[in-house]
């Protein structure tokens, strides 16, 4: 049993793609968005369509996620969000970025 669970646990470690929805949950992202329909902000999805092909686009969108971002999607502003780290930010960026 014990080298299966260890499998286990690497998987589920290494594996990023499982931790972001739960990174964007705790940092209460989706308090404002959902990943395929507008709420308060974008929805993701649409965010990475807008971005698609730009090669600087996760390091652009790091700095928003830290430090709001305003006029890009309509009248309301996202505030800053001073709960996220820049690497956290990073790792929400290249999350939202590769949604389709
Ligand atoms: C209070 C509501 C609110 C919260 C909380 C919020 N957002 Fe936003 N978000 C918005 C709004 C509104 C916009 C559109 C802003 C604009 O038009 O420039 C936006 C825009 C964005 C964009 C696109 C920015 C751009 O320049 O195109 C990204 C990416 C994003 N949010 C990610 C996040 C992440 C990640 C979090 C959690 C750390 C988060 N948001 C938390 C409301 C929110």
């Amino acid at each position: 049993m014990k080298p299966l669970f260890a499998l286990a646990l690497a998987a589920f470690v290494t594996i990023p793609a499982l931790a972001s929805p739960e990174l964007a949950q705790k940092k209460n992202c989706l308090a404002c968005h959902a990943v395929d329909k507008k709420v308060v902000g974008p929805a993701y999805k649409d965010v990475a369509a807008k971005y698609a092909g730009q090669k600087d686009a996760a390091d652009k969108l790091a700095e928003k996620i830290m430090k709001g971002s305003s006029g890009v999607w309509g009248q309301v502003p996202m505030p800053a969000n001073p709960q996220v780290n820049a690497a956290e930010a990073k790792q929400l960026a290249q999350w939202v970025l590769g949604l389709k």
